[in-house]
C-alpha cells in the first residue's frame, strides 16, 4: 500500500488528527465520534504520565506500574489495521520504558520519564501525529 494512502487510512479515527475533521462529511458522524478502547487507554496513559511528571517535579517517585497499560497489546483500535508488527514493536518498547520508571532510582527518574514520553512520540510519528504537541507537554524540561 502506498505510504500516503496508509497514512490517510490510519488517520480516519477522531483521536489522531484535526485534519480528520474535514472528512466528517464523508464518514458517518456516529462511527467518527465513537471513542475506541485504545483511545480511552491512551487518554488514561496520558493522565498517569502527567501525574508522574508532577510527582517527579516534587521529588517523589511513581509507585505502581498500572498493569492495565498492558492492554495496549489488545485494546480495540479505531482502525484495526493499525495493529501491525511495527505497532507491536513500539508498544513493547513503550511498556519496557514505562516499567523502568517504576523501578527507577530517584536520580534517574527525569531521564527515564522523558524516555517514556519519547517512546510515546516515536509511535505517534509513525501512526498518528495529531496528539504529538500535547504529548510533548509531558516532557520534563
Ligand atoms: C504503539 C503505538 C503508540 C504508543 C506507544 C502510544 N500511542 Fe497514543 N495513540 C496511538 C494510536 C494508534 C492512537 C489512536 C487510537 C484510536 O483511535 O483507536 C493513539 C491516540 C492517542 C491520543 C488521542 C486520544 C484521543 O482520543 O483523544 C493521545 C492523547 C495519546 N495517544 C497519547 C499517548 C501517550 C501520552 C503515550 C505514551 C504514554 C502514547 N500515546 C503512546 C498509538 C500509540
Amino acid at each position: 500500500m502506498p505510504k500516503t494512502l496508509s497514512f490517510v487510512l490510519i488517520c480516519l479515527g477522531i483521536s489522531c488528527n484535526s485534519e480528520r475533521k474535514q472528512k466528517v462529511e464523508i464518514y458517518s458522524k456516529e462511527s467518527f465520534y465513537k471513542q475506541s478502547e485504545m483511545a480511552a487507554l491512551m487518554l488514561w496513559m496520558y493522565d498517569v504520565n502527567a501525574a508522574n511528571k508532577q510527582l517527579i517535579l516534587e521529588g517523589k517517585s511513581p509507585k505502581h506500574f498500572p498493569k492495565d497499560f498492558l492492554k495496549i497489546h489488545t485494546a480495540q483500535l479505531t482502525d484495526s489495521t493499525d495493529r501491525t508488527l511495527s505497532f507491536k514493536a513500539f508498544s513493547d518498547y513503550y511498556i519496557r520504558n514505562m516499567k523502568a520508571v517504576f523501578e527507577s532510582s530517584q536520580e534517574s527518574l527525569t531521564r527515564r520519564h522523558n524516555t517514556v514520553i519519547n517512546s510515546c512520540i516515536s509511535c505517534h510519528q509513525t501512526i498518528c501525529i495529531g496528539p504529538i504537541p500535547k504529548i510533548k507537554k509531558l516532557l520534563i524540561k
